[in-house]
């Protein structure tokens, strides 16, 4: 079978069907064009996208910046490898990765091709620079699925079946207040691990996201990430701040630890950094940075020039000061009335988030009315994601350049789609 260039929604599927595997769990919508928050499928029916490729779409589809950076890139040279021909956009993306560090340090970077080899380098990166095995992580995380990163990664449909996982991975709570777990009660869990399971000095580095994304768009208090930084202070541990989700504009600060007071050790970005295109990156203190011997860290693709130019362009426009300004008009507006929504409909739980990272938690803990509501919605012409240890969370990522009027028009889809939550 071979696709023709036009193919029908039902012929890719199709296709889709025969080639691809299963374990790549997907919807049935065929794409075939899209700009800033709006996608049209193969047959040409338009829909508001809040799902944005799962947080890779901050500035909307084809900003008109990085397009024409890709385009420039695209016409000089579309790889080298950075270990055989260094070149500029590389340097010049860790260059603005060190402008826009949350704190003081001088930092260096290095530039991977996706979340979890990003993740996976901080690690590699935080034993070089303690001489120590362990990772803490928490309860609800999402680090990845690479060999090391499921099993950092708290959800057992990502690592089910797939084991040995790595070893030297310690799993603490984290604050759920809607669910009950109080910042002292997580607290109090972390002390504990540090006398059952691990001692602090054996411990590397704890990762956390500031906002848990897949975990279900939990923000962390900032006394927790406090607290965390004191115990890192006090046994010689890193902090590694997880940014693939909540960074990149996604809060409305660049990151999303800036808005809780915390200089991480080491912070990983990806997603929206490449402005569609595949980018991640781990930028930390330059001394531990440079505690990995050369040829220690590396990869063919890692830092590919067009998404370096891709991401020259996403940076510049995030740390322009109308981005910042026009995320906090977005993050009041769905704030507001996701909150009127709230009261209307009896199937919400909580309306939580940071900035414009937000979403509702639906009472019932089960997927079941989730799943509808996305359904629902798809059919009313807006894209949304669920998301959660329960799949009962509805996310919103909206681009951060959607109108008012996409936005107003997309809640009230999300509204009267929550109206069929409950729906046999
Ligand atoms: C917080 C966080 N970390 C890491 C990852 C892994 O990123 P990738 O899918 O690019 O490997 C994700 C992906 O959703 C994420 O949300």
């Amino acid at each position: 079978m071979r696709l023709e260039e036009k193919a029908s929604a039902a012929e890719v599927l199709a296709a889709r069907e025969r080639y691809v595997p299963r374990g790549v769990a997907t919807s049935d919508l065929v794409v075939t064009r899209a700009w800033g928050a709006r996608i049209w499928d193969a047959d040409g029916r338009e829909y508001l996208d809040f799902a944005g490729g799962i947080a890779c779409q901050n500035l909307g589809h084809g900003p008109v910046g990085v397009v024409r950076a890709v385009h420039e890139q695209v016409d000089r040279y579309l790889h080298q490898c950075f270990m055989v021909g260094i070149y500029e956009p590389y340097v010049e993306v860790c260059r603005r990765l060190d402008e826009l560090w949350p704190g003081e340090a001088a930092t260096k970077s290095i530039l991977l091709n996706s979340g979890a080899e990003a993740i996976e380098n901080a690690v590699k990166i935080a034993r070089a620079a303690t001489g120590r095995p362990g990772v803490v992580v928490f309860d609800r995380a999402f680090h990845g699925r690479t060999t090391l990163t499921m099993a950092m990664t708290s959800k057992l449909v990502y690592k089910q079946g797939f084991g040995p996982l790595a070893p030297g991975v310690y799993r603490a709570p984290a604050p759920y207040p809607y669910r009950g777990v109080s910042t002292e009660d997580a607290l109090h869990g972390l002390d504990l691990l540090f006398k059952q399971d691990v001692d602090p000095a054996e411990v590397a580095c704890m990762v956390l996201e500031p906002v848990q994304g897949e975990g279900g768009f939990i923000p962390m208090p900032a006394e927790f990430v406090a607290a965390l930084k004191e115990r890192c202070e006090r046994h010689g541990i890193l902090y590694v701040d997880d940014e693939v989700q909540s960074g990149c504009g996604r809060t409305g600060t660049v990151w999303a630890i800036e808005r809780l007071g915390v200089e991480p050790d080491l912070l990983v970005a990806g997603k929206t950094l490449g402005g569609g295109l595949p980018l991640a990156a781990v930028t930390g203190k330059s001394e531990l940075m440079d505690a990995v011997h050369p040829g220690g860290l590396g990869g063919t693709f890692g830092g590919n020039p067009v998404s370096c130019a891709a991401a020259g362009a996403v940076l510049d426009e995030l740390a322009a000061p109308g981005f910042r300004e026009r995320a906090d008009q977005i993050a009041a507006l769905l704030h507001k009335r996701l909150d009127e929504i709230a009261a209307r409909q009896p199937v919400v739980g909580e309306v939580r988030g940071l900035g414009s990272m937000l979403a509702l938690e639906l009472a019932e803990p089960n997927a079941t009315a989730a799943k509808r509501v996305v359904a629902a919605a798809r059919e009313r012409g807006l894209i949304l994601l669920s998301c959660g240890l329960d799949g009962n969370v509805i996310r919103l990522l909206p681009p951060l350049s959607a109108t008012d009027d996409e936005l107003d028009r997309g809640l009230s889809i999300l509204e009267e789609s929550l109206g069929d939550a409950g729906a046999e």
